[in-house]
């Protein structure tokens, strides 16, 4: 077979890691969590996580996949065969997964970028939102069926939304590294950032931002002390990196030789975690001013983070001047920062099969994308806004966290870290007392985060967040659709995941080591 694909330039990965790291969680995720944990104080146990555990795994996924070209299952066999499968589990989770939902959630911006033109929602956009858009299922009349299970139809509206969101996916994916996913976020990216800082000025210039924006910034640290603002931290910094996925694996295999793993990581970590930062400017802003029209308190108008950008928006955008073109670029903003991110969900799972087995990048893409596709489907119908809700909920507390544990520790405790360490600092151009200080003091950090902090800190999470379960199961879902999905998915993906990884290796696992 030919070779391995590769990134035309460093600026080309790094846009693309970026595009990855950058999604919907930034935008409307972030700048709730924030406000829930603290405002200001939440930024501390947010940077303490960058810097212990976003950066360190950054780090950690960059070298493996670049030193040994490979995607997560191959990597992760090089390391030991024995641990092929959480490779393999990885790819599967996200990609039938997140990857599922998060489409559908493009989807629905795609649908609002086309209402903001003609604020279709009115004077109530949470009714219309729930009632007419998704047009929310209800427990049947007698309660035997609750409303998770009272699936009633698709929304054909999203259902379309959805199929040209796959479609989209499919021609960027389809071309492959170079002539694809580079290409695609060569223009994607600038117009992401142009978008973002226009709106997002935009919005500080409204009547009222500073009030929003106070309340951001402000520090509550009596919170500091509490358990759950850091799990929320740690959550956040690994979702929003796209960490634990095999994405980053991936797209690091494709990088040339001579690319420096050390300064990518950096940049790569600081520039998402900016972006977030800087976005909660602007949301809090568009909070601020609707707090100040409404004559009401600012936490009467942040909602949870659906709503945020469903419900509060939509209302902000039809008193606002130029509302309409706000609202268009605002849904587009996140259309563009959606796919530049499920793109790279795709891609994680191609390469991993790619490495396996002798099947064409085309094959594989297309079958994903219609096999996608019609797993979406479950997420459009009328009780499709608790499936998404369900299983985001039980991916970002449970699955994500679990691979990140175990990575961080075979990694840690298992691989040859020197060779690791010797490969993050390769083309960093230091030398004599310079590369021994770096050695021995920045990496020797950088181990123990892998070793030590990160598996703590995220063990605590786990624990923590099981606990809570058992003691009120997520906002009152019924027991069987959490059974079903957190126990029975988390079976099913295993089992997939250890039959792919016992099936034989069509091309040699070992070329590279
Ligand atoms: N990092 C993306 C975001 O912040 C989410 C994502 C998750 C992307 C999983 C890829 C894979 O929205």
């Amino acid at each position: 077979m030919g070779q391995r694909s590769k990134w035309g330039t460093n600026r080309g990965f790094l846009l693309a890691a970026i595009g990855s790291a950058v999604g919907l969680g930034n935008i409307w995720r972030f700048p709730y969590v924030a406000y829930e944990n603290g405002g200001g104080a939440f930024l501390l146990p947010y940077f303490v996580a960058l810097l212990t555990a976003g950066i360190p795994i950054l780090m950690l996924e960059f070298a493996l996949g670049h030193q040994r070209e490979a995607s997560a299952p191959k990597a992760f066999r090089l390391i030991d065969p024995k641990w092929e499968w959480l490779g393999w589990w990885s790819v599967i989770f996200v990609m039938f997964g997140i990857e599922l939902y998060y489409i559908v959630i493009i989807g629905w911006c795609a649908n609002y970028m086309v209402f903001s033109a003609f604020e279709s929602w009115g004077n109530d956009a949470n009714a219309f939102f729930f009632d007419e858009f998704l047009q929310t299922s209800t427990a049947s009349e007698d309660g035997s069926v609750s409303a998770v299970w009272n699936i009633g139809t698709m929304r054909w509206r999203i259902v379309i939304a959805v199929a040209i969101v796959w479609f989209v996916n499919w021609t960027i994916t389809y071309r492959g590294v170079q002539k694809g996913i580079e290409r695609a976020v060569m223009i994607m990216m600038p117009v992401l950032l142009a978008i973002t800082v226009l709106i997002t000025v935009w919005a500080l210039f409204l009547e009222g931002a500073k009030v929003g924006i106070e309340h951001y910034v402000t520090p509550d640290f009596s919170r500091i002390t509490d358990l759950k603002v850091w799990i929320a931290a740690y959550g956040q910094i690994f979702f929003s990196l796209s960490l634990g996925f095999g994405i980053m694996i991936a797209y690091s295999s494709y990088l040339p030789r001579d690319a420096n793993i050390f300064k990518n990581s950096l940049i790569v970590g600081f520039s998402n975690s900016f972006y977030e930062v800087f976005v909660g400017f602007g949301v809090f802003s568009i909070l601020g001013y609707m707090a100040t029209q409404q004559g009401v308190g600012l936490d009467e108008v942040v909602t949870q983070s659906l709503g945020l950008a469903f419900v509060a928006y939509p209302t902000a955008i039809s008193t606002l001047p130029f509302g309409q073109l706000f609202g268009v670029l605002f849904f587009f903003l996140l259309l563009i920062a959606g796919i530049s991110s499920s793109i790279s969900i795709i891609e994680a799972f191609t390469s991993a099969v790619m490495d396996k087995f002798t099947l064409s990048r085309k094959k594989i893409v297309t079958t994903l994308c219609l096999v996608g596709f019609f797993g979406s489907l479950l997420f459009t119908t009328n009780s499709g806004l608790f499936w998404v809700d369900i299983v985001d909920h039980f991916l970002n507390h449970y699955g994500l966290i679990t691979v990140g544990i175990i990575e961080a520790l075979i990694v840690g405790w298992l691989y040859r870290t020197d060779q690791l360490k010797s490969h993050i600092v390769t083309n960093l151009g230091l030398s004599g007392t310079r590369h021994r200080l770096f050695k021995y003091v920045v990496l020797q950090l950088w181990l123990y985060s892998v070793r030590f902090i990160t598996p703590v800190a995220l063990g605590i999470a786990i624990v923590h967040s099981l606990i809570q379960e058992f003691r009120t199961p997520y906002e009152g879902y019924p027991i069987s659709g959490i059974l079903i999905l957190g126990v029975g998915w988390v079976l099913v993906t295993h089992l997939f995941a250890f039959g792919v990884s016992g099936l034989p290796w069509q091309k040699t696992p070992e070329s590279e080591s």
